[in-house]
């Protein structure tokens, strides 16, 4: 039998490159070979938003209306949202429980965040308890492999610490979930720092054609390469050549550097190029979105579809738990 994959994305509204490229890319080629369950971690958006939850509920339908356009298919994976099955927040609980509050201050990408974001107190303990959440999301409906980018990987281990706990416990019930890590293509934003909603850098999926040319045209360049006439360096062109290096077959990839290192061709020529490319890889994307958005019924029904399927497999294993843990 296939094996399961579980994996959640937190609702950020209209996803951008980076996400395709970094999460979106991989499920929907996962599709057709597992058993795959995708769903929308809307409690994991109030750790760091429980300040300012207005957009929830649209960025969540939004990223849905994405994921159908970007080729997710409701035939071949099951979709629903994370707040619509309430025995994750059980098992959470029962997580928490076992769960030494060390084990979570040492996580690195805990550190990180808490570094990131100065502006905003999250100094909570949702916020800290981010990775028992995340397992519960995964062991509940029974994940045995997760795709994940690289930050999720300390998660993910202390997932597989919080399990192997669990077992100890009260006795073998959940299989260590398995991590699934794809080379990630990481996208830079047309202003050189991650692509990323909050830096406003971003290109996305959505963008119109004009909008895409537009912010392909702002990109930052080599910055040695003021004239048309000084030869380039792809090396120290952050943002446009390694969009190049995913966009352009290597071929032509080649033709695109050494035309760079003789300035053979100038910047905006170089971009011209980039945008063409990136704005055809989306012509299927539009058309998708668009046909989506004229049916709007559609993104209700295919959640309803997945927690239709997916709460029965997380109410059964509730329903051991709690005979595990001798709640009865
Ligand atoms: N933490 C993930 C992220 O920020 C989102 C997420 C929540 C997730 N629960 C998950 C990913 C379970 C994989 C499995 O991208
Ligand atoms: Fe970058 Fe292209 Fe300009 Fe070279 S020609 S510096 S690769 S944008």
């Amino acid at each position: 039998m296939a094996k399961r994959v579980v994996s959640g994305q937190r609702p950020t509204g209209r996803l951008h490159l980076g996400h395709y490229f970094g999460t979106l890319q991989k499920w929907v080629s996962l599709q057709d070979e597992y058993d795959c369950l995708f769903f929308v971690a809307d409690w994991h958006a109030l750790t760091t938003k429980y300040d300012d939850v207005g957009e929830i509920a649209n960025d969540a339908r939004e990223m849905v209306i994405d994921w159908l356009a970007v080729g997710l298919d409701p035939k071949k994976c099951f979709m629903y949202k994370q707040s619509e099955i309430p025995e994750v927040a059980e098992l959470y609980l029962y997580l928490s429980m076992i769960t030494p509050i060390s084990w979570l201050e040492r996580n690195p990408t805990y550190k990180e965040v808490l570094q990131e974001l100065t502006g905003k107190d999250i100094s909570t303990s949702g916020f800290l308890s981010y990775p028992i959440l995340q397992t519960a999301d995964i062991i509940l409906p029974r994940g045995e492999v997760v795709p994940v980018g690289e930050d999720q990987l300390p998660h993910l281990e202390l997932g597989r610490e919080i399990v192997r706990r669990f077992n100890f416990l009260y006795g073998d019930y959940f299989a260590e979930p398995q991590s699934m890590l794809s080379p990630v293509k990481r996208l830079l934003g047309i202003d050189g720092r991650k692509m990323s909603k909050s830096y406003n850098n971003s290109i996305y999926l959505s963008d119109e054609p004009d909008t895409i040319r537009t912010k392909v045209n702002q990109m930052i360049t080599d910055p040695a390469r003021i004239k048309k006439t000084d030869a380039g360096s792809p090396d120290v062109c952050m943002v446009v050549y390694p969009m190049h290096q995913v966009y352009t077959p290597s071929e032509e990839l080649q033709e695109i550097e050494v035309k760079c290192r003789e300035a053979a061709w100038g910047c905006m020529a170089c971009k011209r190029e980039l945008a063409d490319r990136i704005v055809e890889s989306l012509t299927g994307f539009r058309e998708k979105r668009a046909e989506i958005e004229s049916a709007p019924g559609i993104v209700d029904e295919v959640l309803k579809e997945g927690l239709h399927q997916v709460r029965p497999i997380c109410r059964a294993t509730i329903k051991d738990v709690r005979e595990k843990l001798n709640i009865r």
